[in-house]
């Protein structure tokens, strides 16, 4: 059986992060990509994850260039080549650099893999989703943004830590954009099937949902600049999915239409991922509250996607 090849573009904190994941994952070949200036540095860590194989027992064979045409025919491509938040910066800062290096990444992945599918991680992700689908040309079931995992997974990470139990046992459901206006849903949100609002008082609930929200700036401050751990692991998440065709219903950026009443934009929304990218996206009912809070994110995503549109030339 042909082994799947995954190239990740970009082989900073996120890239290399995820790049790791997935090769302990066994996803496949793995490709790793950034600029001519870092060529020899992105070998480098290629061959040093190479050397994880025996250790960590896997196969993958990892090349780390800065040769677009080693990406030939990839199956999924991550992009996380971009600039990263800094103190004091929001994601929305790093737009005008950003639209510049995603839209070439697209243009360029387009002409060596037009069959693959596309998972977006720079920032602001949004509208940088949106870029590498107008650059690449690729249908909309083959552009995807990752924030969603990541967003839910912080938000169930601090509902385990409230509650001193197993983070496995939480599923919630998250829509909206990647800032800080995305919108946990508690009514969608359960401890082993028990509604979470039966178990956390709604004060201390809504604290939970603030730092979830806050997660990303919080990190930032911690670190000096912004998280890799969980948001590669969030994107080799749904990597696995689109590989190994597993129909998994994740929080994704996925182009909504009639959706949600979007009108042609790629928000948060759970959607079934697989061979064939966003596979399905699903509606769910929001209440008038709910459906407000989706509402302002969405529109700060319009927002964003206007100002990319304005440097994409
Ligand atoms: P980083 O600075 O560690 O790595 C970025 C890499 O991209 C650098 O190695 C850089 O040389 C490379 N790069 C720049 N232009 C390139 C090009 N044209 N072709 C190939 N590579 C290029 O930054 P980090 O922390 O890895 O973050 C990457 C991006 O991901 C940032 O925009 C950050 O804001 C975003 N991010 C998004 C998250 C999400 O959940 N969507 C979460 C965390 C970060
Ligand atoms: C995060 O949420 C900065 O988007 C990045 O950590």
């Amino acid at each position: 059986m042909k082994r799947a090849k995954l190239t990740i573009i970009g082989a900073g904190n996120v890239g290399a992060s995820c790049a790791f994941w997935a090769a302990t994952k066994e996803l496949g070949d793995i490709v790793l990509i950034d600029i001519p200036d870092f060529a020899d540095k992105t070998a480098g860590k290629a061959l040093d994850l190479a050397q994880c194989g025996p250790i960590d027992r896997f196969d993958s064979c990892i090349t780390g260039t800065s040769d677009y045409q080693q990406a030939k025919d990839s199956d999924v491509v991550i992009i996380t080549a971009g600039l990263p938040r800094k103190p004091g910066m929001s994601r929305d800062d790093l737009i005008e650099k950003n639209v510049s290096i995603v839209g070439s990444v697209a243009e360029q992945i387009s002409k060596v893999a037009p069959n693959a599918v596309l998972i977006v991680v720079s920032n602001p992700l949004d509208a940088m989703v949106y870029t590498a689908w107008k650059k690449s040309g690729f249908p909309t079931n083959r552009v995807v943004g990752q924030a969603g995992c990541l967003d839910i997974a912080r938000y169930r990470t601090f509902i385990a830590m409230e509650l001193g139990c197993s983070v496995e046992d939480i599923t919630a459901l998250l829509m909206g954009g990647h800032g800080d206006d995305m919108v946990p849903l508690p009514r969608y949100t359960s401890v082993s099937g028990i509604p979470v609002t039966q178990l956390i008082p709604a004060e201390k609930l809504d604290a939970i949902i603030q730092r979830a929200k806050m997660g990303g700036g919080e990190l930032v401050k911690l670190m000096g600049t912004s998280a890799y751990y969980a948001p590669a692991a969030g994107s080799v998440q749904m990597a696995e999915a689109i590989i190994k065709d597993k129909k998994r219903i994740l929080p994704c950026a996925a182009f909504c239409k009639e959706e949600y009443g979007v009108g042609g934009h790629f928000v948060g929304v759970p959607a079934m991922l697989g061979a064939g990218g966003v596979e399905k996206i699903f509606e769910v009912q929001l209440d008038e509250n709910e459906r407000k809070l989706l509402d302002t994110s969405v529109a700060h995503v319009k927002e964003l996607v206007q100002i990319a549109s304005g440097f994409m030339g």
